[in-house]
């Protein structure tokens, strides 16, 4: 059990002028380099907390109404966990089916309705640009979890952190970062790749099938900082430079024509034989779920950090609700 003690180490006070109180976070554009060796470090030492004392009471009494309309296991879970980690509680609204969602209500309604019970919102929403219709109608911060195709600001956050944690801090300056899979509707890779551009002497790589490119928009905003970026269909060529190897799942729900994607399902298979040829200090990421991109015989292997890419994500959701509660 916490003490008042254990909470009385944490260099964090309550202050409502503090820069992120009542924040939202809808997209990774509205962070600095700044902002996010700011976000790290209070990781950080939530991580430190959460590892000599496991819970403690900086969010005692505060309320997050977790909202899902689209399916979710990390996102989610570790949301609440982070909440009950600081001591506070959750509203879980995971089944937007048996809530008045299913009677028709806006999403703006919704969002209204909740702010009256919650001090924080965290939204997955289907369509691009909810996260932003939301925020503007609450009056309390709203924290884009997925909003469609759009972005996943939260998930890209803990993938830097993953790589700052695992290949040592400010590391990610220098690295080459390839992304494979679907990068035209997985959402963690558009957010990503925004975040990577705030870093210097990067390269990034884009393999996927031809159907499943970076969105032109994304590659746009990159082209225009001068950060090489160079697209591929094999991962072969590409694989041996790389220190990150960012792993999608194709995003099967997304797809208008389910023909198109049997046709690429299955196009890349990361297994212990492809691995022969990348460095041995390197990481493999996936936001997870996999379905079947990563072969299980490699799980084992030092370089596979998609599991403890998870536990990342909580210490930097805890670090997100601290400051956007004014407790950080
Ligand atoms: C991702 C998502 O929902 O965008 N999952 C996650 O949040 N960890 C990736 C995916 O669904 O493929």
């Amino acid at each position: 059990m916490p003490t008042n003690s254990q909470s009385a180490h944490l260099p964090f006070g309550e202050n409502k002028n503090a820069e992120w109180y009542g924040k939202d976070i809808i997209s990774v554009k509205q962070f600095s380099r700044k902002d996010l060796e700011y976000i790290f470090g209070v990781a950080h030492e939530m991580r430190g907390m959460v590892e000599r004392v496991g819970t403690f009471d900086l969010l005692k009494g505060k309320i997050l109404a977790n909202l899902f309309y689209e399916p979710s296991t990390r996102t989610s879970s570790s949301f609440t966990a982070a909440m009950e980690r600081l001591g506070g509680s959750v509203i879980p609204i995971n089944e937007v089916k048996y809530s008045s969602v299913s009677k028709g209500e806006s999403l703006p309604d919704t969002i209204r309705t909740l702010e009256c019970y919650a001090d924080v919102i965290v939204l997955r929403h289907p369509e691009t640009g909810s996260a932003a219709i939301a925020a503007k109608a609450a009056k309390k911060p709203v924290i884009n979890a997925g909003d469609g195709v759009g972005e996943h600001p939260t998930q890209a956050l803990l993938d830097i952190f993953t790589i700052y944690e695992e290949l040592g801090a400010g590391q990610v300056d220098g690295m080459t970062v390839t992304m494979l899979g679907d990068l035209k509707y997985g959402r963690t890779v558009h957010s990503l790749t925004r975040l990577l551009s705030m870093f210097t002497n990067i390269k990034l790589n884009y393999v996927s099938p031809e159907i499943l490119k970076m969105p032109k928009e994304v590659m746009d905003e990159i082209a225009e900082k001068n950060i090489p970026q160079a697209e591929f269909n094999t991962l072969e060529k590409v694989l041996p430079e790389t220190d990150v190897l960012y792993v999608t799942r194709v995003q099967k729900e997304r797809f208008e024509d389910p023909a198109d994607y049997e046709n690429v399902k299955g196009a890349y298979v990361i297994d212990p034989e492809i691995m022969k040829s990348a460095k041995k200090e390197m990481i493999v990421m996936h936001p997870l779920p996999r379905v079947g991109e990563i072969s299980t015989d490699f799980d084992d292997d030092p370089r596979a950090a998609y599991f403890r890419q998870m536990e990342y994500g909580l210490y930097v959701r805890m670090a997100l609700l601290a400051m956007v509660l004014g407790k950080a």
